[in-house]
């Protein structure tokens, strides 16, 4: 600061008695005057108005007031104020020639009621919430659901074979799954792709014999016969769960194809081309002597080379 103005470390008197040493100097944001000096007398900090000095010399202050006086100015309260390095106060340093930093100002009087408004704004969310959670939280546990349930493994009819019209190509089987819980219903329309494979493919699809299905406790749900020509895949695509048709490619011939991301899978269900980590995923299928076709729709977790069973 400036020769004229109170300089923090400056030495104070009381009608020519040393009673301490300036602390802090306080502006008023609005004047952009000095308002107030701090006071260091003996350990206490007292906030005395810049009306009380008297004289200022380079390192030294003369309050008109006499020592016994300083106990009367108010303590000084640091956390109601605020640096100029914490507040943008336009020109404030410059006016009075501090260094950034130096000059204190009053907390503004808005934000010193935040903590009081927090709390009722919290008192206020948390009323919200306790109203609120009887209504989301059958939506939010029908969410969570998938987290928490057993696997779903009910058998779906899914159609008849009598759908399919040629070995080794791709037919699509639309059912609906009704899925309900104590409070809701939801009805989800999904698929599954079933073939009938040519003894080619179906070696292909069972390269190591019978496949096994299992439930969340490792039990054994179903077997897929390997000699059983009928073989049912997900509807979703393994890389991150559209769906995929049957379609027919330029130089592949036939294929299953996931308009996504152009992944390109073969009758057997193996990777021809694209982001896809894994083949088509099989079903548990049972095709009754008249030619329905169940499966368990399986969920796996999409993106893993490997099958992570989800529901
Ligand atoms: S979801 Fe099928 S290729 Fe990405």
């Amino acid at each position: 600061m400036a020769v004229g103005q109170p300089k923090i470390k400056a030495r104070v008197r009381c009608l020519g008695r040393p009673v301490g040493e300036i602390s802090h100097v306080i502006a008023d944001p609005l004047t952009l005057e000095v308002s107030h000096i701090v006071v260091s007398v003996n350990g206490t900090e007292r906030q005395v108005p810049a009306s009380e000095i008297a004289a200022l010399e380079n390192d030294a202050v003369d309050l008109q007031c006499d020592s016994g006086q300083m106990t009367g100015f108010p303590a000084f309260k640091r956390e109601d104020f605020l640096t100029s390095k914490e507040v943008e106060v336009p020109h404030l340093e410059q006016r009075i020639q501090a260094e950034p930093g130096d000059v204190l100002v009053p907390f503004p009087e808005l934000e010193k009621s935040i903590p009081r408004r927090n709390f009722f704004a919290g008192f206020i969310y948390m009323l919200a919430g306790l109203i609120g959670l009887p209504m989301v939280w059958p939506v939010l546990r029908f969410i969570m659901k998938p987290m928490y349930a057993p696997f779903d493994n009910r058998w779906w009819q899914i159609g008849n074979i009598g759908h399919i019209k040629a070995e080794d190509v791709g037919t699509q089987f639309k059912f609906n799954k009704l899925i309900r819980d104590s409070v809701l219903q939801i009805n989800l329309d999904t698929n599954a792709w079933v073939i009938k494979a040519s003894p080619a493919t179906l070696g292909k699809i069972y390269t190591h014999g019978d496949r096994t299905f299992t439930d969340e406790k490792g039990n054994v749900l179903w077997v897929n016969d390997a000699r059983i020509p009928y073989v049912a895949y997900s509807g979703k695509c393994p890389h991150l769960g559209c769906g995929y048709k049957w379609r027919s490619h330029r130089t592949l011939g036939q294929v299953f194809l996931c308009p996504c991301h152009l992944s390109v899978y073969d009758v057997t269900g193996a990777v021809l081309d694209g982001p896809a980590p894994r083949p088509l995923d099989v079903l548990p299928i049972k095709v009754s002597p008249a030619g329905d076709v169940e499966v368990i729709d399986i969920q796996y977790k999409a993106g893993k080379k490997e099958q992570i069973r989800i529901a």
